[in-house]
């Protein structure tokens, strides 16, 4: 059997890390009792920064993709169509059996579609999810995703529910847990036996005693000027009781720098990071705040109080 994993932008490569490695585990040829899955990683590009992307593959040990699609960035429609015309020429080459996606961004509706339409069996981990709000691009892509999956790998129970109340077959539901929080178990395992000096942050994390890690890059809450500044205006207050750290996304830095927005100077601005070098600075912040969906995850499960 032979199955393509799918990943684009920087949360799926966190979802496709402990895949990866259960996929080279069954590869072991120790273990005869299974049939063999041949698998390959198919990297869309949409996330192409070092930090946004190779980074991850470094810090999660994830192999070197056996396609690289190059799609970039550019409007919804034009990454999503560039994806899909390289990804299509693969899959007509390749023929694989199962593609398997993960999340929600664009690559995830892209490559779905494309397989389906080529008749080839679609895989979602991370299906079932809802926000119940269109206006957010995830939402679509979660839905028409989900409505031409075969496979649905679920994360939690609310999911099961949403997928049977559209009428998917109980029998193609498979409760599994959440890929995520086992990578994150697993990458803290691993930095927990590393040297805390080799990270770049290590200086001011002993510097600052008390601080709050802050990630922002919603469309909503960074395309407008009035939200984000607002957003900005209540940071540079909090900032002033306890100092802010904060990796900035490469579409918040573009929008700051088209409002002419100002951060506070107790606000420590960085350039994105790496899965590694992040969990390095929140696991130990006294807050996280956050709109990320996956960062709301990993905080809650290692008992991080986030806002
Ligand atoms: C995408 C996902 C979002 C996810 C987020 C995590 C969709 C619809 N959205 O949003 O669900 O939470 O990734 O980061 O798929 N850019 C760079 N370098 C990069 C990547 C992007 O500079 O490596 C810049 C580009 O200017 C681009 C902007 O960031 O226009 C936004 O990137 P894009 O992939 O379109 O969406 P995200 O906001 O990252």
């Amino acid at each position: 059997m032979k199955i393509f994993l799918v990943a684009g932008a920087r949360p799926n490569f966190m979802k496709i890390a402990p895949i990866v490695r259960a996929l080279k585990a069954q590869s072991n040829p120790q273990i005869t009792q299974i049939p063999r899955i041949e698998y390959k990683i198919v990297h869309t590009g949409q996330h192409y920064d070092y930090e946004m992307s190779q980074a991850f593959f470094d810090d999660l040990e994830i192999p070197k993709p056996d396609f690289f699609l190059d799609a970039g960035s550019g409007s919804h429609a034009a990454q999503t169509t560039k994806i899909m015309v390289s990804f299509e020429e693969v899959c007509s080459n390749e023929r694989p059996d199962l593609v398997i996606v993960v999340g929600d961004v664009n690559s995830t509706l892209a490559c779905s579609v494309v397989a389906k339409k080529l008749l080839i069996d679609v895989g979602h981990v991370e299906a079932g999810l809802r926000s119940f709000d269109l206006t957010m691009p995830e939402e679509i892509n979660r839905i028409v995703t989900d409505s031409i999956s075969d496979y649905f790998f679920v994360t939690e129970k609310s999911a099961v529910k949403n997928l049977l109340k559209e009428g998917k077959p109980k029998e193609r539901i498979h409760f599994v847990g959440n890929v995520m929080i086992d990578n994150l178990f697993h990458q803290l395992k691993c930095l927990n036996s590393e040297n805390p000096t080799k990270f770049p942050t290590y200086e001011l994390k002993r510097a600052l005693d008390d601080y709050i890690f802050l990630t922002l890059h919603r469309p909503s809450n960074v395309d407008s000027r009035e939200t984000l500044a607002e957003i900005v205006e209540a940071l540079n207050e909090i900032s002033v009781e306890i100092p802010i750290v904060f990796p900035v996304h490469p579409r918040t830095k573009k929008m700051l720098d088209t409002f002419n927005i100002k951060l506070s100077d107790s606000i420590t601005l960085l350039e994105p990071l790496g899965f590694k070098k992040s969990l390095y600075l929140w696991k130990d912040a006294v807050m996280v705040m956050t709109d990320s969906g996956g960062l709301q995850e990993e905080t809650t499960a290692l008992g991080v109080p986030r806002a």
